[in-house]
């Protein structure tokens, strides 16, 4: 069937939206409607908060919000807010904080915390030239244009680290890039970024046009091409760790601890060195990453594009954990650049997001990026901890039972019958299915 396109989609009313969609789109059908007011919140202030934080909202889309507590991090106990669809996450999130709050916990290291950002510019000139007007005159000109901007941020602690002119022109004829390094302490910082990198390349051009030094010629050549943060912060980095000896490793998969270890040391080391491994190995990451991103109201789309640019920074995608088993210690460790706020954003507006940091102590960004840090770690470890045993799918369609289950509308008594049944058998689809059928024609 061929659709109509729509005019002026935004300004018609939620229901005026929803008719218009549902008419359009899915035959009129009733169930679908009820389906959109069934998440639609009857609290007017709460949904009014939750549609102005996006565009043309016609519903809310839930996710789980669940719990990992046990989580010894610098010596602090923590219960870490986690908003995840699959399932496990949280239960493998929880298994690991438990395997290693007896052996000490995480140890966090933050290692830097600067931001970066570009203005993006096109200059027919010649670099040694330009390079002497920016030492000399344009870097000043800067910092000075965007004092206002920076004031509030100076105040905090934060504000523009340097600012250095990059020749690209080997790569592309006649680029060259203003490239900035912010703190912006507590917040993420993208519009503080941007705001400065905007105002970057409007000096930028104010100062091209009135230095004696270039021809009209050059100064008709400058084109701003673009002003904008970058998401890859290598240096905005933290570490995360776990140690132990390895006889404290007690596994309950009935292999030796020296066994486990230098299993779990090979599964790490496979991941550094292939790629295929390694994007598996890093997702498995970022699901422990991202659910406490998303819980704390940060950008996962900025997480996981900086992980894994990071990732591949030798050239060649790898893992983002590393293990080693030296001298009877088995230590496992992630180095994560990760860019997060505790102020600003939906910070202060998602009740959710409120409870989450509330739940975390308020912690401040830097506490924030070793949490996460220490989440994706131990997701990691719960992941390989099972591949190199059990393997992951006895956990995995454990925790996925229900989802099948309510596929087929199971009712309260048909899924205690099922936990019972697969108690100590590893689930499968078609099990539960054969199974289930057996069970509605006796
Ligand atoms: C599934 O979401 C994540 C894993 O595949 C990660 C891994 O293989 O390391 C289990």
């Amino acid at each position: 069937m061929n659709h109509k396109p729509v005019e002026g989609f935004s300004k018609l009313t939620k229901q005026g939206k929803i008719d218009w969609l549902v008419n359009e789109y899915l035959e009129g059908n009733e169930e679908y409607q009820n389906i959109l007011n069934q998440y639609w919140n009857e609290n007017t202030d709460l949904q009014k908060l939750h549609d102005e934080f996006s565009e043309n909202t016609i519903s809310n889309f839930y996710m789980p919000y669940g719990i990992a507590p046990n989580f010894l991090i610098n010596g602090k106990l923590l219960a870490l807010p986690m908003a995840v669809e699959e399932s496990s996450v949280v239960a493998a999130a929880s298994k690991a904080a438990k395997f290693w709050l007896d052996k000490g916990g995480f140890k966090t290291t933050i290692i830097n915390t600067e931001k970066l950002g570009h203005t993006h510019f096109i200059l027919k000139t010649e670099p040694h030239k330009l390079l002497h007007f920016f030492n000399f005159k344009l870097k000043k000109k800067l910092l000075e244009a965007t004092e206002d901007i920076t004031a509030n941020m100076r105040k905090r602690g934060g504000g523009i680290l340097d600012i250095k002119l990059i020749d690209k022109t080997a790569e592309l004829e006649h680029y060259f890039q203003l490239k900035a390094s912010f703190d912006t302490v507590d917040s993420m910082g993208a519009n503080f970024i941007n705001s400065c990198l905007e105002q970057f390349g409007k000096t930028l051009k104010e100062e091209v046009a009135n230095e004696a030094e270039f021809s009209q010629k050059e100064k008709d050549s400058l084109q701003i091409v673009m002003n904008i943060l970058s998401n890859y912060t290598p240096d905005c980095i933290v570490r995360a760790e776990v140690s132990c000896k390895i006889e404290d490793l007690k596994d309950d998969s009935g292999i030796s601890n020296e066994e486990f270890a230098w299993k779990f040391k090979r599964a790490v080391t496979i991941a550094e060195i292939e790629p295929y491994r390694a994007t598996t190995h890093n997702k498995g990451i970022m699901n422990g990453v991202d659910a406490v991103v998303i819980a704390t109201g940060n950008d996962f789309r900025a997480t996981e594009a900086c992980a894994h640019a990071y990732a591949a920074r030798n050239g060649k995608y790898s893992s983002l954990t590393h293990c080693t088993t030296d001298n009877g210690i088995f230590r496992f460790w992630i180095d994560l650049p990760i860019s997060v706020g505790v102020v600003g954003g939906l910070t202060n507006l998602h009740p959710l997001v409120k409870f989450s940091l509330a739940l975390l102590g308020k912690p401040s960004a830097q506490e924030l990026m070793s949490i996460l840090a220490v989440s994706g770690l131990a997701q990691n470890f719960g992941a390989l901890r099972s591949l190199v045993t059990t393997g992951i799918q006895k956990g995995h369609m454990k925790m996925h039972l229900f989802n099948i289950l309510n596929q087929f509308n199971a009712t309260e008594e048909e899924k205690q019958y099922f936990v019972t049944y697969f108690k100590d058998k590893t689930v499968s689809h078609h099990e539960v299915i054969s199974e289930l059928e057996k069970l509605r024609n006796k």
